[in-house]
């Protein structure tokens, strides 16, 4: 079990040592990554630590100006809507992400036997920012480019891919012992859309890290009806919000697909009986995949109380070990 965003605003450690540090500042330092990375695993005694950074750093580490305005999100200088701005897209090296490397050496030698987990951000979600310049609600101009001008969509795609895959590549090299892409926004879509305009770059990263011998993992939210896709693009985890009962997603994906989730976060902000009963569904309902990670639905929620998390860190541990 792990949470995604468990490193973060919910954790006073996190505030403290970020207060004058901006976030992408922080996501380009070798000892803030590690420290901020651990600082869940040494509180809550989760099983993997993730990564800490976010998905924009790999388009910044190719020179797109781009920054996460708090409270906001990513923001784009100049969104990405034409050849010119896709052919901006170069490729990513090893060197434009060198504390990557010498970040997840470090975790990987501090974490012991502890997994570490990698990510990137899916193709859809980043196209999106780009498109958009920012966070959307509708993704009304990404997905105007995805239907009318297919041809410079795919391209888009392509060049995310690659810079995507050359990113999960650069930390499996450096230790990560298992990556997630997080297409979080790819649920916008409806199950053809994503079919033709997604999975096939979906599916080529995969199979880039197929010969690096690291469970991937994949994500994103209200996807109840791509589920199959994102299983199709290849994943050997597929990651399951909280909207789909665990026992229905299992049916959805394909045979031999372990499930991650999926525990809604808001859950956390009710009384401890109703978190440990809705754990416990989970876990029940998780048998019926071919393997369960444990974990919420999406993101912790930046107001959550660490206490809450520990404790149901705790419970899903006790639980488990009862077998
Ligand atoms: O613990 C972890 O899971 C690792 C850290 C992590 C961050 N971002 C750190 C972060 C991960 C896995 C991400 C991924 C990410 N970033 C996603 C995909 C996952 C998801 O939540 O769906 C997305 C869509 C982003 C883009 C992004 N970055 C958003 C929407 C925001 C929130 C903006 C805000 O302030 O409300 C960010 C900023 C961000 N990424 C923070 C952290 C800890 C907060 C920045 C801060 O502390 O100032």
């Amino acid at each position: 079990m792990w949470f995604m965003r468990q490193a973060g605003r919910s954790l006073p450690e996190y505030r403290r040592v970020r207060a004058d540090v901006p976030m992408l500042e922080a996501c380009a330092r070798p000892d803030m990554i590690v420290e901020i990375t651990m600082q869940p695993v040494r509180r809550y005694g989760v099983d993997a630590a993730i990564y800490f950074s976010d998905i924009v750093v790999p388009l910044r580490a190719i020179g797109v100006g781009i920054d996460i305005k708090a409270g906001v999100g990513p923001v784009v200088e100049q969104p990405i809507r034409d050849a010119d701005g896709v052919g901006q897209l170069r490729d990513l090296e090893p060197d434009d992400v060198w504390y990557v490397t010498e970040a997840v050496g470090e975790l990987v030698g501090e974490l012991g036997e502890r997994p570490l987990i990698g990510f990137a951000g899916g193709p859809f979600t980043l196209a999106s920012y780009l498109i958009e310049g920012g966070p959307s609600k509708n993704h009304e101009r990404t997905k105007a480019m995805m239907y009318g001008q297919p041809e410079l969509w795919h391209r888009l795609m392509r060049r995310l891919s690659v810079i995507t895959a050359e990113f999960l590549r650069v930390q499996v090299a450096a230790g990560a012992s298992a990556v997630q892409l997080f297409d979080s926004w790819a649920g916008a879509l409806s199950a053809a859309d994503y079919r033709e305009s997604v999975l096939p770059h979906a599916s080529w990263i995969f199979d880039q890290l197929a010969n690096l011998d690291v469970p991937r993992i994949h994500f994103g939210v209200g996807t109840g009806e791509l589920l199959p896709s994102l299983s199709e693009a290849g994943a050997d985890v597929v990651g399951v919000d909280w909207r789909v009962p665990l026992g229905e997603a299992a049916q959805r994906v394909r045979r031999g697909t372990a499930l991650q989730g999926n525990l809604d976060p808001a859950t956390l902000f009710a009384p401890e009986e109703v978190v440990n009963e809705r754990a416990r569904g989970i876990l029940t309902q998780g048998r019926a995949a071919e393997g369960h990670v444990f974990n919420l639905g999406h993101g912790v929620l930046p107001d959550t109380d660490p206490d809450a998390l520990a404790r149901l860190t705790d419970f899903v541990h006790e639980e488990t070990a009862r077998g």
